[in-house]
């Protein structure tokens, strides 16, 4: 059974990677708002990964024997100055996501819950990979945002992006 200050951690939680599936979806039509298609593919694959990542603490609080509460979503922007803006919101959300997923440790670590600092581990990885993305993206667009030509090169290249459900374990 899962301790209850855990259990409302970790649905706080949920509700924070739903935020953030939310605020990328909303970058998404931004970006298609903008005629870059790839950049907005880029986004709706990062808003599938969000609920990704909900659902895996929501399947885990069951497996726990938990209840889980989702809460009420808040409003995200729906406008940024330049792509570059957008992926710097990016990069700083990730970071405040990674603080957040530090906390949840912390608790896991205060009342010994080794099961939940098992799982967490999962998310401190990926969120090793969130930021490195981000970063990557918005240092690239700083570099190539006023060249046309580049900014749409870069854009074809996140075209290709699809969704892999890195939660669920690999098929045998
Ligand atoms: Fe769920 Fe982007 O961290």
């Amino acid at each position: 059974m899962i301790n209850e200050r855990m259990e409302k951690e970790i649905n706080d939680q949920i509700n924070a990677e739903f935020w953030s599936a939310y605020l990328y979806l909303s970058m998404s039509a931004w970006f298609t708002q903008r005629n870059l298609p790839g950049f907005a593919n880029w986004m709706y694959v990062q808003y599938q990964e969000e609920i990704s990542h909900g659902m895996k603490m929501f399947r885990y609080i069951h497996e726990r024997g938990g209840n889980v509460k989702l809460l009420p979503i808040a409003k995200v922007d729906s406008e940024w100055k330049s792509p570059s803006d957008a992926f710097q919101s990016t990069l700083e959300h990730e970071r405040k996501v990674t603080s957040l997923i530090n906390s949840l440790m912390d608790t896991a670590h205060e009342i010994r819950d080794y099961a939940t600092i098992n799982f967490l581990n999962w998310y401190i990885e990926e969120q090793v990979e969130e930021e490195a993305n981000a970063d990557e993206i918005y240092n690239k667009l700083l570099m190539v945002e006023k060249d046309l030509a580049a900014l749409y090169a870069l854009d074809k290249e996140y075209s290709t992006r699809v969704f892999v459900d890195a939660t669920l374990p690999a098929a045998e």
